[in-house]
């Protein structure tokens, strides 16, 4: 295993990261906790959960929790092997402080991640969401005392764009406060709306660490043009957490395996190592529901893109606009 450094945050990390969304359900404790065992054993040392994630269980105000607990149990006696992000921000109940970025509600909940993942520290502090009713000074204060009294390492951001990061950089700049190490955005062959943010990231030292990069199972090879949902899939599982299986979006999977038989290597391999190739792509977060899936994203870590497929990738699975380049084409 290749490790790779998180942004500016002096942390090497695996290039493959273990989500941990799904733990809780359809994952049950026990298998998830073999799951993590699993990776760590394949040389994961990233992993990636949020105060809210209580797999299929979760709806929105409902109080989560039930994944870092999980993730607590799983790295006791290997703490110092693990590199943990959680987050903060979504709903946690139905009261007004159960949520957002404001000082209190982030200053509760780091203790209360700490306390469900049974550690005196978390590397990486991730902003799950913008909160556009505060102000990110306000957050960005409240982020810096979670710094300087030692319950956090370092800061990410997730599901901001390139100017809110900007934002932050700029505030921690004037103010002397830590700098984000990294983003946390949706990002894959299909979903590429973020990917002139990229830029940004590469060129200002922020590791990228996309979620969904197999858009939720899609690029998989698993979902066929006609075919029902296999029954242990998650589109037969959580229809509601994956995209509707339509004909417009078999053509683009169908163009994207086709390139992937030329290589060699099953879908899902080709579509995370497509992700690796991306400016400051750090480490994708892969969702899992069992061994053979983590084994199979490890493997995908060592998979080459051809440049020519990177191209015709380009045309069958373009970025939402592209950019005119008069220097470089
Ligand atoms: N920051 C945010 O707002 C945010 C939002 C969403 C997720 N995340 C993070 O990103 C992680 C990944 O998200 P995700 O699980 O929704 O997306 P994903 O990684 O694109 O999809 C994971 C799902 O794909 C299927 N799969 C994985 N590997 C496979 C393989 N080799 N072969 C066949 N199927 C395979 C499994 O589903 P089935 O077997 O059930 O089909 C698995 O649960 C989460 O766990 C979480 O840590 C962050």
């Amino acid at each position: 295993m290749q490790y790779r450094n998180l942004g500016t945050s002096g942390l090497l990390v695996s290039p493959i990261c273990l989500g941990t969304m799904t733990f809780g359900a359809p994952v049950a404790e026990a298998d998830a906790i073999r799951l993590t065992h699993a990776a760590m054993d394949l040389g994961i040392n990233f992993i990636d959960t949020a105060n809210v994630y209580e797999g299929y269980a979760r709806f929105i105000g409902s109080a989560g929790g039930v994944a870092e607990e999980i993730v607590g149990k799983a790295l006791l006696g290997r703490r110092d092997k693990a590199i943990v992000a959680t987050k903060v921000c979504a709903p946690v109940g139905p009261g007004p402080q159960d949520r957002g970025l404001s000082a209190t509600h982030i200053l509760r909940e780091v203790d209360r991640s700490l306390r469900r993942l049974q550690t005196d520290y978390i590397d990486l502090y991730i902003i799950h969401w913008p909160d556009r009713e505060v102000p990110p000074e306000t957050t960005l204060a409240a982020i810096e005392q979670t710094v300087r009294s030692g319950k956090v390492r370092s800061f990410g951001i997730s599901n901001h764009s390139a100017w809110q990061m900007c934002e932050f950089h700029w505030l921690a700049d004037r103010n002397g406060w830590p700098k984000a190490v990294s983003s946390q955005i949706p990002f894959s062959l299909l979903r590429r709306e973020f990917q002139y943010d990229l830029d940004f990231c590469r060129k200002h030292g922020i590791g990228v660490t996309p979620y969904q990069a197999l858009q939720g199972g899609l690029l998989t090879g698993k979902y066929r043009r006609g075919q029902p949902p296999p029954s242990d899939s998650r589109a037969a599982e959580k229809p509601d957490w994956i995209w509707k299986l339509d004909d417009p979006l078999f053509d683009k999977l169908e163009a994207a395996e086709s390139l992937a038989r030329e290589i060699g290597v099953p879908m899902s391999q080709y579509a995370l190592a497509w992700t690796l190739t991306q400016p400051a792509i750090t480490s994708p977060i892969v969702g899992v529901k069992r061994l053979d899936q983590i084994q199979d994203a490890v493997a995908a870590a060592a998979v080459q893109i051809p440049v020519e497929h990177l191209k015709q990738l380009d045309m069958t699975c373009p970025p939402p606009w592209r950019q005119h380049d008069p220097i470089r084409g």
